[in-house]
């Protein structure tokens, strides 16, 4: 399917070069970059919405209300007030708004665990197309859609895990395609499945594997009877020694626990309350997330996800204290939608956002964001 072609071309032809109120250009240059992306953006969201009728509305504004309690679908679990949550409280936070400066092309690449981000950005692990998202597009499609248009993009996809066995094969098999590039996420399973999977991991040919922890409390797997725990520090030590990978401890909410995975021998967290699919009532991930940076930011690599929607929300949760955000949902609708040409262009449209709202508060670089752009009332 070559969708853009179909789409983008006609867009573009039929709206002015310049500056359009909304369209994103502060130069009064022309623009035709960011008009193509939004037009196409547009197109990429109307073929999402047929395709997963039932399982995602695809919102203008994806909160998490329209959802609620569809687990398993694309909401959050019960009232679904984790993930609405996220995505309110990042609402919540406004910019302090600076124009005298020099800040014209900012950077907005970062390094994360030794790897160059064209942005602070990593597509989150997510599975389990054919029960979650209705099945327009196979596993395999998806999920190579996500892997390849991030490695297009300069910027890492993950993969998921679950039940049945095909959702992490497709996610192995797409990363090793890809010359592994990107980092699959496994399940916090018991002993022989647990080492079982890191094998498969390692052997997909990614530096960096994950595993989400907070998935002990996942309620698909519960419904299958399938066998996965929390782990003890001594256990999670072990678990990560053995991986002899670059390690992602996924699903921690507080400081305390962001600790023992420096201790664990993390090389990274993410902040995270599994897009408020485990645990109804937690509190928004950018609500915990500073107290937990400075805890422990600088010793190892802090990551977050949940209710992240623009590149404005991206420089919010950077000055909080991330070094990347993980985006969920937005990139299984552009997945769906528009495969690889989908999620390169919500790539794009995420990283124009993002270079604008840094020129706007006076970012020079995404490596390093200062606190005080984000407005304060004492
Ligand atoms: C349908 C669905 C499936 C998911 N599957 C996984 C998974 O296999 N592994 C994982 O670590 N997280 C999984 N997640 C959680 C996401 O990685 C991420 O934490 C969450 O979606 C972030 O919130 P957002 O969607 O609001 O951006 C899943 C989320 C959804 C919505």
């Amino acid at each position: 399917m070559n969708f853009l072609a179909d789409h983008a071309l006609f867009d573009y032809i039929s709206i002015s070069d310049y500056d359009t109120p909304g369209a994103g250009s502060t130069s009064g240059r022309p623009c035709h970059f960011t008009l193509i992306t939004e037009n196409s953006m547009k197109a990429i969201r109307d073929n999402a919405r047929k395709l997963m009728e039932k399982f995602c509305y695809v919102c203008p504004v994806c909160n998490g209300r329209a959802c609620a309690g569809e687990v398993p679908g694309m909401g959050g679990l019960g009232t679904g007030s984790s993930f609405a949550g996220n995505v309110q409280a990042l609402a919540e936070i406004k910019f302090n708004m600076r124009l005298i400066h020099d800040v014209i092309e900012p950077d907005t690449s970062v390094t994360l665990l030794g790897r160059k981000l064209a942005l602070p950005v990593l597509a989150a692990p997510i599975g389990g197309v054919s029960f979650n998202m209705g099945g327009g597009v196979s596993e395999e499609e998806y999920i190579e859609a996500v892997i390849n248009g991030c490695k297009a993009k300069s910027i890492l996809g993950c993969t998921g895990d679950g039940v049945p066995e095909f959702i992490h094969g497709a996610g192995f098999a797409a990363i090793r395609k890809a010359g592994g590039h990107g980092i699959p996420f496994i399940k916090p399973w018991e002993d022989e499945e647990l080492f079982k999977k890191i094998d498969l991991a390692r052997e997909s040919g990614a530096e960096i594997m994950g595993m989400d922890i907070d998935a002990a409390g996942l309620i698909t797997l519960r419904k299958m009877g399938i066998q996965v725990s929390p782990k003890s520090l001594t256990k999670l030590t072990e678990i990560i020694r053995r991986s002899g990978m670059k390690f992602i401890l996924k699903g921690i909410m507080t400081p305390d626990e962001a600790e023992l995975a420096v201790e664990a021998g993390a090389d990274a967290i993410v902040v995270s309350n599994h897009g408020g699919r485990v645990l109804d009532h937690a509190p928004a991930t950018a609500a915990v997330l500073p107290a937990i940076a400075a805890a422990v930011k600088g010793r190892i690599a802090v990551l977050v996800d949940g209710g992240v929607r623009s590149g404005g929300d991206v420089l919010k949760l950077l000055a909080l204290g991330a070094d990347a955000a993980m985006i969920g949902r937005p990139f299984s609708i552009a997945a769906v939608g528009g495969l690889q040409e989908g999620v390169e262009n919500y790539i794009d449209t995420l990283q124009g956002e993002l270079k604008q709202t840094m020129v706007l508060t006076g970012t020079r670089s995404a490596a390093s964001v200062d606190r005080r752009i984000l407005f304060s009332r004492e």
